[in-house]
């Protein structure tokens, strides 16, 4: 352990195929110990997490979104992201940046992850986030934000190199 963030932010590539490695407790404590550090918005901590790790109702979860959500079955652990709209001016924002925090944190420990959208996607006859939050019995106020499925890396993918980085999308004192 100890990559830098450097090290991670390149390492990193969204993973749709997982081994059956099971990932133990301490590590996803770990894990989300980055999530509940991440900046949110007038330091308010909007953010709460269910991490589901019954293959049963990872399945469920996988089915309240219409298309494109049977890849997190299989995964080991799916963390829902969701945000307690009160309390959350900014809640896509905090959302995003503490689900960032997890695909690096999960980076670290040689995990696959993959980022599954959730707001603003059909479920199978509600929203998906409605479903989902009916599912996992969530209270109103929340919304889920994207799931985040975890897992021993079943497919491997390069990494990022120096050809990869595009300076051309940085812009120097005016555009
Ligand atoms: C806001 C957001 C939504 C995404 N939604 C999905 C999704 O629903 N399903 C999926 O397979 N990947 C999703 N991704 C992952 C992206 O497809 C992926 O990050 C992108 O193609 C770059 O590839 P990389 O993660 O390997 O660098 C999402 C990523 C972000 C940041």
């Amino acid at each position: 352990m100890k990559n830098t963030v450097f090290e991670l932010g390149a390492s990193r590539r969204s993973v749709r195929k997982y081994t059956d490695e099971h990932i133990p407790d301490e590590v996803l404590d770990e894990i989300m110990k980055a999530a509940l550090t991440a900046p949110c918005s007038f330091g308010h901590r909007p953010v709460e997490f269910v991490v589901v790790r019954d293959q049963e109702m990872i399945r469920k979860v996988a089915s309240c979104k219409r298309r494109g959500g049977t890849q997190i079955v299989g995964a080991d652990t799916v963390i829902v992201v969701m945000v307690n709209l009160e309390r959350g001016e900014f809640w896509i924002e905090d959302g995003a940046i503490a689900s960032a925090y997890i695909l690096l944190a999960a980076e670290e420990y040689g995990l696959g992850t993959c980022w599954v959208h959730i707001r603003n996607r059909e479920g199978k006859e509600k929203t998906a986030d409605e479903e989902i939050r009916e599912l996992l019995g969530v209270p109103e106020g929340y919304a889920v934000l994207n799931l985040i499925a975890l897992g021993g890396k079943g497919e491997q993918k390069p990494g990022y190199t120096e050809a990869d980085y595009d300076f051309g999308k940085i812009h120097w004192e005016h555009y």
